[in-house]
């Protein structure tokens, strides 16, 4: 049986590990002392499915005021895919949403990459016409 529950400090290594073999993993986003205050600030902002008391995927919340609520980094261990914990990790996040008062749930998704699009959309989410790059400068 697959649990859902919030992600601690403990776990990085496996999503560190998890992140990059789904070709997510960013040296900033998910450096471990941004994930750390990630969940100081909000503890149910990363969540972790477990099977067999191994981490097997996550999936990152990020509010954007009180009524809208991003998805991020959602990502399943190859070998455990096609087993529903991706589908766990979203509804998981959508209760949290619910029981927040968020009135919208979204996400970014690869506008070339078909397959995720139409997993997505399987799963009741719309998608907007444009296509975007996500842009930034280095501070520091
Ligand atoms: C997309 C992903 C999270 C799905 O995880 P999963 O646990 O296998 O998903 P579930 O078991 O809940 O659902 C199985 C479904 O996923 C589909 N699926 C399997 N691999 C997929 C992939 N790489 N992309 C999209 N869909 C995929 C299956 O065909 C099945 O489809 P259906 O139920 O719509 O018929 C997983 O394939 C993954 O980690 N991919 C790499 C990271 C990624 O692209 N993340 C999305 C970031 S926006």
């Amino acid at each position: 049986m697959v649990k859902i529950r919030n992600y601690k400090i403990s776990d990085y290594t496996k999503v560190k590990e998890i992140l990059e073999e789904a070709s997510l993993f960013d040296g900033v986003w998910d450096s471990e002392e941004n994930l750390s205050g990630k969940i100081k600030a909000n503890p149910e902002s990363i969540l972790v499915a477990v099977k067999d008391g191994v981490i097997v995927g996550n999936v990152c919340i990020i509010n954007y005021g009180s009524k809208l609520q991003y998805l991020f980094r959602l990502a399943v261990d190859k070998d455990y895919r096609n087993q529903g914990i991706a589908t766990q990790l979203i509804n998981s996040a959508v209760d949290i949403a619910r029981k927040n008062g968020v009135n919208e749930v979204g996400l970014y998704a690869d506008a070339d990459n078909s397959k995720l699009l139409a997993y997505y959309s399987k799963r009741g989410f719309k998608k907007s016409k444009s296509r975007y790059y996500y842009m930034w400068q280095d501070i520091k």
